[in-house]
């Protein structure tokens, strides 16, 4: 199969007609959304939804997000409370994902056998126009092959799904860089988990009672049942192998300075560490306390460092407050938790 590759904003109406159509009639199509690219099939056609498992390789038991273009259209898919709508106010269209009691119309493929379904309104213009006009849902997981790093820009679609899929949407490079946070809730309560650009912060100012799934920033232990099947696989991972470096009791600079000098690895430094450096790799990940340029930039980099061919990347341990929570998260899943200098020393 050729893979087209468009560029597209949300005025490219005969495009996003014809990718609409694609949609409709059970064809996979490589979207942008604000988060992360995703690989779209019609939500109510079962057979279209487990082609995506299929051209990602993932896992038949790891559900997909459902799309929709308004809050309301939740009605259609699954059963919605009033707290789903005072989240729907301050958080939607935007990069979070609620679980809900799905409908019937939603075909288990989608759900991977579950009783709920992942409900998401992106913001992204393309992606909610496309949604629009297709006229039905979206289901759409990373338009990554299962495990590696999530695509940030056309390219990393194509690199991924070249030949497996009949379009791809250009829209640009995303605006934040990680997957949506995604939340179970109850009538009064939240669970975080996989956290995003929406915090656990700015979830409490809806909701008095958020709490964090210890998947977020733990290993599952052997036998433990995730409550978001993601959390349990090796995920977002480069080839090269991923270590974290505990800065608080190993210096930085100094160390992969050293280390660069015995193998053939990617330093993944603050940009102002730039200028500390000499001759080695590095992968600048942005300003100390810029979290934001860091988690847009945190894939595109991770996919960097193997088109570099390296064997090791090294990077700073991120803290795990506020909107830093999602880059530790992803990169504790990407290095496999090889932290080096410990977490706590
Ligand atoms: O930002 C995003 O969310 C992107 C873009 C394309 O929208 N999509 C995305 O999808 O990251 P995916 O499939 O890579 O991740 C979906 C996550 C997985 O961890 C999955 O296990 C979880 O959501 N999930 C989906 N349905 C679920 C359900 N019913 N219950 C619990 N977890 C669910
Ligand atoms: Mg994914």
């Amino acid at each position: 199969m050729k893979t087209e590759v468009l560029e597209v904003t949300e005025k490219s109406d005969s495009i996003l007609e014809r990718a609409a159509e694609l949609i409709r009639s059970g064809a996979l199509v490589g979207i942008p959304t604000e988060t992360v690219y995703g690989l779209g099939a019609n939500a109510y056609n079962r057979d279209a939804c487990l082609n995506i498992f299929k051209a990602k390789g993932r896992p038949a038991d790891n559900p997909l997000i459902v799309h929709i273009a308004r809050p309301e259209d939740a009605e259609n898919i699954a059963y919605t409370n009033a707290l789903y709508y005072k989240l729907a106010v301050r958080f939607m269209p935007g990069p979070l994902t609620v679980i809900l009691p799905k409908k019937d119309i939603i075909p288990d493929s989608v759900t991977a056998g579950l009783d709920t379904v992942a409900i998401r309104c992106p913001a992204n213009p393309v992606a909610n126009r496309l949604i629009e006009i297709a006229g039905v849902p979206i289901a759409a997981p990373s338009a990554n092959k299962s495990g590696m790093p999530s695509p940030t820009s056309a390219v990393h679609v194509y690199n991924d799904m070249n030949g497996e899929i009949p379009m791809i949407l250009d829209g640009g490079e995303c605006e934040v860089g990680v997957e949506s946070t995604v939340i179970s809730i109850t009538d009064d309560s939240i669970m975080l988990l996989r956290p995003g650009q929406v915090t656990v912060e700015m979830l409490s100012e809806v909701c008095e009672n958020v709490s964090v799934s210890s998947a977020v920033i733990e290993e599952l232990k052997p036998g433990e049942k995730a409550l978001s099947p993601g959390m349990k696989y090796k995920h977002y991972a480069p080839v090269a192998n991923l270590y974290l470096v505990n800065g608080e009791y190993i210096d930085f600079v100094s160390f992969t300075k050293e280390k660069s000098t015995k193998e053939k690895c990617a330093v993944m430094c603050y940009d102002e560490e730039i200028a500390l450096y000499e001759k080695e790799i590095l992968l600048p990940v942005g300003k100390k306390d810029d979290i934001k340029e860091q988690t847009k930039r945190l894939f595109n980099l991770l996919r960097k460092a193997d088109e570099l061919g390296v064997q090791t990347i090294y990077a700073h341990l991120p803290k795990k407050e506020g909107a830093a929570l999602a880059i530790y998260n992803r990169m504790i899943r990407a290095c496999a938790h090889r932290i080096l200098g410990g977490e706590n020393g």
